[in-house]
């Protein structure tokens, strides 16, 4: 943890998990190998997120669009879902860290449902982190179903406004990410966490997903110390 700043550490960071199929392809292996060990450097990248400081940590691990691939990875993935949330839960209990999900949670098989209410529940007074889990998520079913609800509710226009809107999204228990992490090369945002990264740092490894570990996300925290957040205003404001 050499260099780290202790006191200019992100609350907050976001991460898009890409390249477990490319890991497997290079190892001459099917697409799910690649996500069984996504699952270890989840497993790892949590743990290290908690030791270094770290408040909250999104992973994002199933999007809207991921729907759309082959029936078997889809039923893999889940699979991977719900024995992983079974077995990490004691790791998320002797690590104190929090369990939250954000996306369609409904849209998810019963019995991912079950084992996700089930690990909640059981880690809803840790504190040292709170990991929050992007399932069945985009961020434009997110804002349309932000805007169905205000008009649910009946909000007057003058009603809407960014503290208002915030708290119709998903999000609405978590600080906006002040990092966002995207592994395999890839330098896209892909449909996540649109609204809340307006200011976020962004940060590209090419480092597949499931090499990624406790030294990689040190790398990308020393990135982000190195920058200068301005929020729209000159240095010199911001010295002040
Ligand atoms: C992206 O790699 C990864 C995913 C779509 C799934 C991520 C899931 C896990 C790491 C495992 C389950 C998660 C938890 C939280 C236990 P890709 O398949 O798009 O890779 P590619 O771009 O190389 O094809």
């Amino acid at each position: 943890m050499e260099g780290i700043d202790k006191t200019n550490l992100p609350k907050h960071i976001a991460i898009t998990m890409d390249g477990n199929g490319r890991w497997a392809k290079t190892k001459g292996k099917v697409r799910i190998f690649g996500h069984q060990g996504g699952v270890k450097a989840v497993r790892e990248t949590v743990e290290a997120a908690a030791k270094i400081g770290i408040k909250y940590l999104t992973l994002y691990a199933f999007s809207t669009e991921n729907w759309d691939r082959p029936e078997n990875e889809i039923n893999a993935l889940m699979t991977l879902l719900v024995s992983s949330i079974h077995k990490e839960t004691k790791t998320l209990m002797n690590n104190n860290i929090q369990l939250t999900t954000i996306g369609n949670i409904k849209s998810l098989p019963s019995n991912a449902q079950k084992k996700l209410e089930e690990a909640i529940e059981k880690t809803k007074d840790n504190s040292k982190m709170m990991l929050v889990l992007a399932l069945s998520y985009s961020s434009r079913w997110e804002i349309l179903n932000a805007v169905e609800n205000i008009i649910k509710d009946g909000l007057t226009s003058n009603q809407v406004n960014e503290d208002t809107f915030r708290q119709y999204l998903t999000t609405k228990n978590v600080p906006d990410p002040e990092l966002l992490i995207r592994t395999s090369g890839e330098q896209r945002i892909s449909n996540f966490l649109l609204w809340q990264i307006a200011y976020s740092e962004l940060y590209f490894t090419d480092t597949l997903w499931p090499d990624f570990r406790k030294a990689d996300l040190e790398k990308a925290i020393l990135d982000y110390q190195s920058r200068e957040r301005r929020f729209g205003k000159t240095t010199e404001q911001r010295q002040k």
